[in-house]
This record gives C-alpha cells, sequence and structure tokens, in this order.
C-alpha cells in the first residue's frame, strides 16, 4: 500500500539551487536540500531531469545553495520555482552574488548560502541526487527558515509536478483559505481569486478575471484561478 498523504509528514525547508552553464545562470527552488555528513561537509539535492539547473550541474559539476528566509516573497518563489531558465533569466530582478567558482546565488531573503562541488549523481527515477562537498558556506541574515509547512500552510504556496515531492497536487487548502460556491461573498469577506499552480492570491477583481488574465507570478492563464474569500 502507498499512501499518498504519508509524505505530506515530512518536514524540510525551502532552498534555491543556483549553476551555471558557460554564459547562462540557472536555477530553481528546491525543498529536498539536506545536510548527508559533516565530516567532509556533505549536502545532497534531488532535482527533476528535466529541469535546466539540472544540465547546469551535469555540465559544470557544481551548484550553490541559498536557504530562503520566511520573508521570502511569492514573487521570487513563483520566478525560480515556476518558470524555467532556458528563456528566463531568473536572477534579473533579485540581488546575486558570485562564489569562487563563479557560480551564482541569490542573496536577497537569504539566511545563509553553500558552495557544492558534486562528488556523486545518483539516478533515482524521476531525479538525479547530485551529493558534493561544501567547498564555501556563509551565513547571510539572520530570521527564521522558511519551511516547507509554512509555505504551503501561511504563504499558501503550492508544489509543481517536476518537485521530488509532488504528490499528487493534493495538499489541504490554507486554513483561513474558505472555498466558496459562485455568488455574493459572506458577510465581512471579499471575492479573491488564487493560483491553483503557484498559490498566488489576486484581489482585484471581484466581478472575475478578464479573459487574458495571466498569474503574474507563474504565468498560469485565468481557468487555473479559484475563486475563494477573505
Ligand atoms: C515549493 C517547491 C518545491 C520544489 N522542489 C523541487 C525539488 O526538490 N526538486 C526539483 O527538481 N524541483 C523542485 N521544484 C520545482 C522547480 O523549482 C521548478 O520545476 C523550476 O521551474 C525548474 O527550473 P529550471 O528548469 O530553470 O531548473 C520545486 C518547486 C517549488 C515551488
Amino acid at each position: 500500500m502507498i499512501d499518498r498523504k504519508a509524505f505530506r509528514s515530512l518536514s524540510s525547508g525551502l532552498y534555491l539551487i543556483t549553476a551555471r552553464e558557460g554564459e547562462r545562470r540557472c536555477g530553481c527552488v528546491v525543498n529536498t536540500l539536506v545536510q548527508v555528513a559533516s565530516e567532509p561537509p556533505t549536502l545532497a539535492v534531488s532535482l527533476n531531469k528535466e529541469n535546466v539547473t539540472t544540465a547546469a550541474i551535469l555540465a559544470s559539476g557544481r551548484f550553490a545553495a541559498t536557504v530562503l528566509a520566511q520573508d521570502a516573497p511569492m514573487e521570487l518563489i513563483g520566478t525560480f520555482g515556476f518558470h524555467t531558465s532556458a528563456d528566463t533569466d531568473k536572477f534579473a530582478a533579485c540581488t546575486t552574488a558570485a562564489d569562487g567558482a563563479e557560480v551564482p546565488y541569490v542573496t536577497e531573503h537569504a539566511l545563509a548560502r553553500f558552495s557544492v562541488f558534486v562528488t556523486e549523481t545518483i539516478d533515482v527515477g524521476s531525479h538525479y541526487l547530485f551529493v558534493g562537498t561544501v567547498e564555501e558556506s556563509e551565513v547571510l541574515g539572520a530570521g527564521e527558515a522558511l519551511t516547507y509547512a509554512y509555505y504551503h500552510a501561511v504563504k499558501g504556496g503550492k508544489t509543481p509536478p517536476k518537485a521530488a515531492t509532488y504528490n499528487g497536487g493534493d495538499e489541504a487548502p490554507a486554513p483561513g483559505v474558505t472555498e466558496t460556491p459562485a455568488g455574493a461573498p459572506a458577510a465581512g469577506k471579499r471575492i479573491a481569486w488564487r493560483c491553483m499552480l503557484c498559490g498566488y492570491i489576486e484581489e482585484g477583481y471581484p466581478e472575475g478575471l478578464p479573459a487574458d488574465y495571466a498569474c503574474p507570478i507563474c504565468g498560469a492563464p485565468r481557468d487555473m484561478f479559484e475563486r475563494i474569500e477573505l
């Protein structure tokens, strides 16, 4: 028996994994970064074989990791977690730096960063597990780390199918968000629209989203929005 709900009780943080292939800067959101040895300090991360970032790590043998802070905006997560580096320079709108091997990393809304030299690449089906030695690490800020649970429960975020922990997109709705049928909102409530792909909430259109509306975070069309009341 495989009960997908069992996987939801696993806890993790949210991170940006970044890499460089030639002149191209790549990066994606993950929740699968973990320290797997203390000596030498070793990290592992699971990346989908179709991610552009995966190709860059396979080619370069290196990646950087940024630990996201709890105040990381959905726009940053949307850019790195719902778009492809193939046609977007995800770094254009955020503050960045580069490590000693010229691998770029994000410095805003970041608690810490690591530079990793890949020592093993393990094929685990849909994903590769990259295991590597930490060559650089640095504390970048203070505060709470953004956890996967907080991302779902408080920020209302979703998990795309390419994530290692995607379990059918059946996460529970965020607490405090009531899904309702069409019609007038309940007393004291206002109508809003929630992107079912990235979790972005649009409050500007009580009469309904325009036909050509696209999510400002992940680009999903109007059909991907559900009506909610706040
Ligand atoms: C909350 C969250 C967790 C994610 N976790 C992973 C993960 O662990 N591994 C992975 O390969 N992709 C994960 N993703 C999906 C990638 O970030 C996404 O497919 C990204 O667009 C890939 O970008 P790229 O093609 O530029 O590399 C996650 C996305 C989100 C929003």
